[in-house]
């Protein structure tokens, strides 16, 4: 029998059941559809310390990512990745950017580099991308505006390259603040159950 597909999100929004989390739930539904395997990383629940940028989990050699000598959940965090054929990267915009969690969590992310001192700057690893990546953000301001507006985006390509995923579709989604309690419209779903499928397929 064929193997499930296995596809993780980690999330960097602060709210359950909120814009991001609703499209990201659209998206793995359409993924689980069709036999995928979904779990969901919510960063706020999670024991991530920040990069002390020691520097010590990039100094080995090697392709196998550096060991960082905090004691906290993100090494199991890297494994369930590691574990996983597709991933979603998703965040809300905060003052134009992703959120502190999502940050943290990207900035630990150098333990996918070696970058010994005396070296100028950091070289991945592990170049090859055999994993898909669905990134998806949200803000107040229309999508088109921020898109235009925010870094965002690439620092989640950055984030999908570095964890050795190609990025295959991106949702942006606007006016995402518009009540408490938002539904995500018809549109965005129709977008996010397309991204789902698009994760399971494989080159
Ligand atoms: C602290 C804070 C900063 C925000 N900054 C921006 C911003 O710079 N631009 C923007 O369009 N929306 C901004 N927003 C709106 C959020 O992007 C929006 O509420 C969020 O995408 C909704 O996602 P969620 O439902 O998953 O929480 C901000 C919201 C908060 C609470």
């Amino acid at each position: 029998m064929k193997e499930q597909i296995k596809i993780t999100a980690v999330i960097g929004s602060y709210r359950k059941g909120g814009i991001i989390d609703q499209t990201v739930d659209e998206i793995l539904a359409a993924a689980t559809a069709r036999g995928g395997a979904a779990s969901k990383i919510y960063l706020i629940d999670r024991h991530v310390e920040f990069c002390r940028n020691c520097r010590i989990c990039t100094q080995e050699e090697g392709e196998r990512r550096g060991r960082c000598p905090q004691e906290d959940e993100m090494d199991a965090i890297l494994d369930e990745i590691d574990e996983s054929e597709a991933i979603i990267l998703a965040s809300p915009m905060n003052f134009g950017a992703v959120t502190a969690v999502m940050k943290r969590f990207i900035e630990r992310l150098i333990c996918t580099a070696y970058w010994p001192w005396g070296q100028m700057a950091p070289k991945l690893r592990r170049r090859e991308k055999k994993k898909r990546a669905v990134l998806v953000a949200a803000s107040a301001a229309p999508a088109f505006l921020s898109r235009l507006m925010t870094p965002m985006v690439g620092r989640l390509k950055n984030a999908a390259d570095v964890l050795g995923a190609r990025t295959v579709g991106l949702l942006f989604v606007g006016l995402a603040a518009r009540a408490q309690r938002q539904e995500i419209g018809a549109g965005v779903r129709k977008k996010a159950r397309r991204l789902g499928r698009k994760l399971l397929i494989a080159d």
